[in-house]
């Protein structure tokens, strides 16, 4: 493939420090194989950026948050910046996730803000798109999603975009237990692909990594990933669980 494959988990709001490491010393070993083949990634709170750094420390598990904010610094309360995580040593961050658009009031504009800011200050986004259940009904997914592939990497250039990473996740799909199909999925994440395609050139749309996100499984991994526009998952649920995570990972290695 043109692309790297990434399999990221996002753990929401989960995990004690102590959790944390545990969690993690039980993954490395198992995706140890994936070194040199595909990205493994875990996005934790930010409480626990400084232990996942030191537990994957030496493997080739990479470390991501979940959020950062787009100022560089100031009367902020509560925010983080993104010179905070990379001096950390995080490397990637998820943005817009549909959990921050839907209950605390993110929007394309501030997504595309906080884009920016993390790629300036050298991470690498995973920007989240996704219809709500009501959009797909009422037949305007690809509207949807061409707005907030405009909206969401505007003024990014086709030399930033490489950094990049899209995460598909149907709204409807996520936490659910109800997965996209992988010919719904594939649909969505080709007409993705168009787009970049469309705003940039093939060449540069050939090199982003397209994730799917949304009740992706051990048990649904394989299928979703043979996918040739899928290069890869963002796991929510199954990522809290090695084994389970680990199985996803085999499956795109
Ligand atoms: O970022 C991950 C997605 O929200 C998917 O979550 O795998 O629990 O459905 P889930």
């Amino acid at each position: 493939s043109l692309r790297k494959a990434i399999i990221a988990g996002n753990w929401k709001m989960n995990k004690t420090r102590p959790e944390a490491k545990e969690l993690l010393e039980a993954i490395k070993p198992l995706v140890a194989n994936a070194e040199g083949k595909i990205e493994v990634i875990a996005c934790v709170p930010f409480t626990n950026l400084e232990t996942a750094i030191n537990t994957t420390a030496g493997s080739n598990v990479k470390v991501g948050a979940e959020n950062v904010h787009f100022e560089k610094s100031g009367a902020f309360t509560g925010e983080i910046s993104a010179d905070m995580l990379t001096e950390l040593g995080v490397e990637y961050v998820v943005i817009g996730h549909s959990e921050r658009r839907q209950y605390f009031g993110e929007t394309d504009e501030t997504v595309n803000k906080r884009t920016l800011a993390a790629l300036e200050a050298g991470l690498k986004p995973i920007v989240c798109v996704g219809e709500l259940k009501w959009e797909r009904q009422c037949n305007i997914t690809e509207e949807v999603i061409a707005r907030q592939i405009k909206l969401d990497l505007w003024d990014v250039t086709a030399e930033q975009v490489k950094n990049v990473v899209i995460a598909y996740e149907p709204v409807w799909a996520i936490g659910t237990g109800l997965t996209a199909t992988p010919d719904q999925a594939q649909e969505v994440c080709a007409f993705i692909r168009a787009q970049l395609a469309k705003k940039y050139d093939q060449a540069t749309a050939d090199a982003v990594t397209i994730q799917y996100g949304g009740s992706m499984n051990a048990g649904n991994a394989a299928e979703l990933l043979a996918q040739p526009d899928i290069d890869g998952g963002l796991i929510g649920g199954a990522s809290l669980k090695a084994a389970d995570f680990n199985t996803i990972v085999q499956a795109a290695v």
